[in-house]
């Protein structure tokens, strides 16, 4: 964590001309600035910074906030990492309060680690460039491979010369530490004496997502050779292979943009593409996909392409980890490039349109790929069919995020005539495994209530690590959904007389909040509700002098569970629900006005073609939802023990009803969602 005094500073440092100057070029308008918002694409600038109110906002795509919430949203980091970053650009020193001594160390070791990495990527490039054998073996080997001058300098390809110790004499004589450079892999201790570990071997550096270089893939020339072809870089303190997605640095602009992200097997398959200007695309390093892998990528996009040649090993270690990418609510497609091709040589062969082109053409559902292809394979035998049906109604119970319910309703309809099945009793099996689930979270959550505590401060050690926050909090994402759309739409109007943060108080005060932030946020704005309600906007919380409330409401906005905008754009408003919404607001939105004057209402925002009706609505319905399957597991337990008959009774009374309810709410949720 970081100490208070070190965010006063941070905070009183901060100009926020300089901050978003750094990466939007701005022209002075009158009092205000002038640019071409970074977050959208855009030919003409709607992107103004008030240097005065010290907030920004884009006039085209809506997107607005501080200093903060600028590096934030541009860079995807964290509150903690935002901080860190605007620190180090001003030359503040951060004082963590928490960190234990280890942690300091871990953090000076990773510092080192990147100096060196960075030395050594400037070694390999000139040794690519400007030494004879780089351009005799390097150069020619990439030359050959149809790589360009530019793609090479962009990427910062290089060459290790196969001298026993050329990166090694000069690291020393440059003082690096011995113990730092025999972490990074570079170097190799064989026989008393320290060597280079990557010889006569090209090399493709590895940066994380904000350019820093993490590590190296060194590819062997020849084939022939009995070495392995590449040498990566050993795990170490800041190279973490489940955490890599090669070419993130490079493609996560591309990848907003196009809204979807390629994925491809290898380093020279995501270097072919780009030189194509295929730029939204990045490398696993063929190994089956991690959550952390998912979790960058969901930063950026939620719609995940993946490219694979048609060989079955890869695309089979692939799949492994997708069902993951269900419940982190990402859209999977699958292509598989033609035979005895790869990424790499057929963008190559064919050309970046028709590359292109292939892609759009041959996407296919990662789910209804899965089941196809399974279902080819097992033939008529039932027995394997069950446990097929088994299988896909497991993966598609993963889709647990309240708004991902249509796409849960989409697969249980589409997987249900794919296995000739009836579509009802797939929903019910859908749902005993989403039930399991529950139950099984339940009990775990059970077995560490003890030590929450302690888990709670190791979070907060851990600077709000993504991972360990979700597995720790997951149950309070949706109150914290619940949380940011009361920031985001709670003063404008649910029906005619009711704003939304009102009807959403209305329905889940019963619902007790866990959260303590959450709590405090509602307490507040319920106070405002009653003493100042034009006050309720996102501006009064993220500007609040309770820092603590601003740090929750900027965390919350730039929140990555957030919808996309481009979801909520497909929604049209010519159907059912939506229809009487629409009427709804314009009925409400005519009495307003020919009332002639002032109403008290009048001044909110009339919602009319979004959805916000109805993400409301389904955060509420979803943690109604999670306490009556709550109170469903408390009961079934009570019925498990030696019961009399009168209690029995009772007991099933009270299930069935539970049931009733939770039959209903699911109901709710297809119907608010599906029409
Ligand atoms: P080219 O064959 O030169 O086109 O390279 P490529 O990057 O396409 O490699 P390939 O398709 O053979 O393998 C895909 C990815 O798997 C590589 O980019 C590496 O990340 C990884 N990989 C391949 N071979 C090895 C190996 O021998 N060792 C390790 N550690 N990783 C490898
Ligand atoms: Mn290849």
């Amino acid at each position: 964590m970081i100490s208070q005094n070190t965010i006063q500073e941070i905070l009183s440092r901060i100009d926020i001309l300089d901050v978003v100057g750094e990466f939007v070029k701005l022209k002075k308008r009158g009092a205000n600035y002038l640019g071409l918002c970074p977050f959208h694409n855009e030919k003409t600038p709607s992107f103004t910074v008030s240097p005065s109110k010290e907030i920004y906002k884009c006039f085209g795509c809506g997107k607005s906030g501080n200093s903060i919430s600028f590096i934030m949203e541009h860079e995807k980091y964290s509150y903690v990492e935002s901080l860190k970053w605007l620190a180090h650009k001003y030359g503040i020193e951060v004082e963590e309060t928490f960190a234990s001594a280890e942690q300091r160390e871990q953090y000076q070791t990773a510092d080192s680690l990147f100096i060196i990495n960075n030395f050594a990527e400037q070694f390999f490039s000139a040794a690519l460039k400007e030494s004879e054998e780089g351009r005799a073996i390097g150069l020619s080997y990439f030359k050959e491979r149809g790589f360009r001058e530019g793609i090479i300098e962009k990427f910062r390809l290089g060459y290790a010369p196969m001298e026993r110790d050329a990166f090694t004499k000069e690291a020393l004589a440059k003082q690096y530490n011995k113990d730092l450079l025999l972490k990074t892999g570079l170097v190799a201790e064989r026989n008393g004496t320290l060597q280079d570990n990557y010889r006569g071997r090209v090399i493709f550096p590895v940066h994380n997502h904000s350019g820093k270089v993490m590590g190296f893939g060194a590819r062997i020339l020849k084939t022939t050779d009995r070495a392995p072809k590449y040498i990566n870089t050993p795990e170490n303190e800041i190279y973490v292979k489940s955490k890599i997605l090669y070419g993130s640095y490079f493609a996560r602009t591309a990848i907003e943009k196009a809204d979807e992200c390629l994925l491809v097997e290898g380093y020279t398959d995501v270097v072919s593409l780009h030189q194509a200007g295929i730029e939204n695309v990045v490398a696993s390093g063929g190994t089956s996909l991690t959550v952390d892998q998912l979790r960058l990528i969901k930063k950026y996009t939620s719609n995940l392409t993946i490219i694979y040649d048609g060989d079955a090993a890869g695309i089979k270690a692939a799949l492994r980890g997708l069902d993951l990418a269900l419940e982190e609510s990402l859209n999977v497609k699958l292509v598989l490039i033609p035979d005895k091709e790869d990424p790499d040589s057929y963008v190559n062969k064919v050309g970046a349109g028709a590359f292109t082109e292939f892609i759009k053409k041959n996407k296919k559902d990662f789910i209804l790929f899965q089941l196809e292809s399974s279902l080819n394979d097992i033939g008529e035998d039932p027995a394997k069919k069950s446990e097929l049906v088994n299988k896909i109604a497991e993966s598609i119970s993963r889709i647990n995020k309240a708004e991902d319910f249509t796409k849960q309703q989409d697969y249980i309809k589409e997987s249900a005539a794919i296995l000739k099945i009836d579509e009802a009793g797939l929903h019910a099996l859908v749902n005993k495994y989403i039930r399991d689930k529950v139950t099984a979270l339940e009990r775990k959550a059970m077995n560490n209530a003890a030590d929450t505590e302690q888990n709670a401060m190791e979070a907060a050690v851990s600077n709000y690590d993504d991972a360990t926050f979700d597995l720790l909090f997951k149950d309070q994402l949706q109150e914290k959904e619940l949380a940011r759309i009361l920031l985001e739409y709670g003063n404008r109007l649910w029906d005619e007389h009711t704003l939304i943060a009102q009807h959403v108080f209305d329905e889940v005060d019963e619902l007790e909040i866990e959260d303590p932030e959450v709590n405090r946020l509602i307490t507040t704005i319920k106070l405002l509700l009653r003493s100042n309600p034009e006050q309720l906007t996102d501006k009064y919380f993220i500007y609040n002098e309770d820092k603590k409330l601003s740090a929750f409401a900027v965390s919350l906005l730039n929140h990555p569970y957030e919808e996309s905008e481009r979801w909520a754009a497909d929604f049209s408003p010519n159907t059912g629900y939506q229809k009487d919404l629409f009427r709804q607001s314009f009925e409400a939105f005519s009495r307003v006005i020919s009332k002639g004057n002032e109403t008290d209402l009048n001044r909110y925002k009339l919602i009319s073609e979004d959805r916000t009706n109805q993400k409301v609505e389904s955060a509420i319905q979803y943690l109604k939802l999670k306490k009556i399957r709550r109170m469903l597991l408390q009961n079934q337990d009570d019925m498990s023990g030696p019961l009399s008959d009168h209690k029995f009774k009772e007991l099933h009374f009270i299930h069935k009803s539970l049931k009733d309810m939770e039959r209903e709410i699911t109901n709710i949720l297809g119907m608010v969602i599906v029409n």
